[in-house]
């Protein structure tokens, strides 16, 4: 990136014949791709041999980094017993039955089951599809709208892409669907009223929810979608009592809640899952990236029994329970999924993460204490936010024309740390195996760009 592009070069042919996601097309021919060589633990190396800290996991997925020999492994062993069978029909394999026993064991979900697919945009919608079966098995088909929240992502396919609050993911595309519906996104920082504090706040979200879903009538919607954490919008913790709340709502109108915990789950926010920090009961759980720390393209629904139920009685007259994908519980991704779990327990990932992150966000405090630009340092775990303001104490926001969040990414960039910003809330989830010297590297770049930034805009 930022450097000629020679004739044939990897670069060359890259901007020639490759369409990227998420990227500006002018600014990618201007400037080139970042060609990623080769991974060594939390570090990433271009072809020049330029080694990057990176504070973001990849795409928040990478939990065991990006060279992890067990997890190799296991895809080798795997890909040389059976390189792939299907989950259709009636056929399954003993990954397979494994994996789904230990997902259910591992969200407690009791006496529910497991499904399989292979990107988390899938398990989002497969969460929507099994919303409606279940309404319609028990005699309410009207019940089809499902309730997001502005500010979130939930995936690129057409479905998760209208549950996203996000301009960016509908503006081309005429999205979102109809029956996809958004309330409030409660972000104590820039939601708030003033003299509100978070108990009223929470009551507010809670009554805006209620009013929408009596506008729209009750009767016809059948799911609310939230991630524990909203990762893609600005980490954005929600305020104490938020879900407790939410689900008495919800409750009262027979309303289904579906947790988008792949972001959230396996460790990320300090717990197995991200239910258990902000005390969450979900109907159904999506689960992906940390599930193989995306060494494998896996991911899963965990379903409450109910849910299953639905599904059986639906098909009791003989028929299929007409949803898969070609490569549904594959077996390569679950024998990469089972080893990045055992990796995990043997690791200790919840103290771990636990252990880290409070190093990480003390760092950021202590940095964010001494910067005129930083308003809020949040998160839990290793699921990290700061945020620029212009104002401290008035929280006003910078100038969106001075683009700092992305600048800021550009310094980071340059100082070898890759962090992401999500306009000015600059994130860092790094690598859930990152070490004590890891941690400080990544708060030492950070601090460094910071202050670079600083003076690039005048406030030093
Ligand atoms: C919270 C959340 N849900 C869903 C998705 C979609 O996952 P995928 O890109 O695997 O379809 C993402 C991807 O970043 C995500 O962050």
């Amino acid at each position: 990136m930022n450097k000629p592009v020679l004739p044939n070069s990897v670069e060359a042919r890259d901007i020639a014949y490759h369409l990227h996601s998420q990227t500006n097309p002018t600014l990618m021919e201007e400037r080139g791709p970042l060609v990623v060589a080769r991974g060594e633990g939390v570090r990433i190396y271009d072809e020049a041999g330029k080694s990057y800290i990176d504070a973001m996991a990849g795409l928040w997925c990478a939990s065991l980094g990006f060279s992890n020999e067990r997890l190799a492994a296991a895809a080798g062993r795997q890909y040389a017993q059976l390189g792939f069978y299907h989950t259709f029909f009636q056929r399954t394999m003993e990954g397979v039955a494994t994996l789904a026993e230990k997902l259910v064991e591992l969200t407690g979900m009791e006496g529910g089951k497991a499904y399989f697919a292979t990107s988390g945009s899938e398990a989002n919608e497969t969460m929507v599809k099994l919303a409606w079966v279940y309404h319609t098995v028990r005699g309410r088909p009207t019940k089809r709208k499902v309730i997001a929240r502005d500010r979130a992502f939930h995936g690129s396919t057409i479905a998760a892409a209208s549950m996203c609050g996000l301009g960016f993911m509908h503006r081309e595309f005429g999205l979102p669907l109809p029956g996809f519906l958004h309330t409030i996104c409660p972000d104590p920082y820039r939601g708030m009223l003033e003299g509100e504090d978070e108990a009223a706040f929470v009551e507010r979200l809670a009554a805006e929810l209620e009013k929408l879903i009596l506008r729209e009538g009750p009767d016809s919607i059948a799911a609310f979608i939230a991630e524990p954490i909203n990762a893609g919008g600005g980490i954005i913790l929600p305020p104490k009592g938020y879900f407790a709340r939410i689900q008495q709502v919800l409750k009262k109108y027979d309303i289904l809640f579906l947790d988008d915990e792949i972001v959230c789950g396996f460790g990320r926010t300090g717990n197995w899952f991200g239910k258990e920090t902000v005390d969450a009961s979900p109907d159904m759980m999506a689960l992906a990236k940390g599930l193989s720390s995306s060494y494998f393209p896996i991911s899963a629904v965990v379903v409450a029994p109910a849910i299953y139920e639905a599904v059986k009685e639906f098909n009791k007259a003989g028929g299929n329970f007409g949803h898969g994908f070609t490569n549904s519980g594959h077996p390569v991704g679950v024998a990469v999924a089972l080893e990045a779990i055992k990796i995990y327990e043997e690791m200790g990932i919840v103290e771990h993460v636990r252990t880290m992150g409070a190093r990480l966000r003390g760092h950021f405090e202590r940095i964010g204490a001494a910067s005129p630009i930083v308003g809020q340092v949040r998160g839990a775990g290793l699921m990290l936010g700061i945020e620029l303001v212009a104002d401290k104490q008035s929280r006003a926001p910078l100038d969106p024309h001075l683009q700092a969040g992305p600048a800021f990414d550009q310094i980071a960039y340059e100082n070898g740390l890759i962090a992401r910003c999500m306009g000015d809330v600059l994130g860092f989830s790094p690598p859930l195996i990152v070490n004590e010297a890891e941690v400080d590297e990544i708060a030492g770049r950070c601090e460094a760009s910071l202050k670079q930034l600083e003076r690039k805009l005048g406030v030093a």
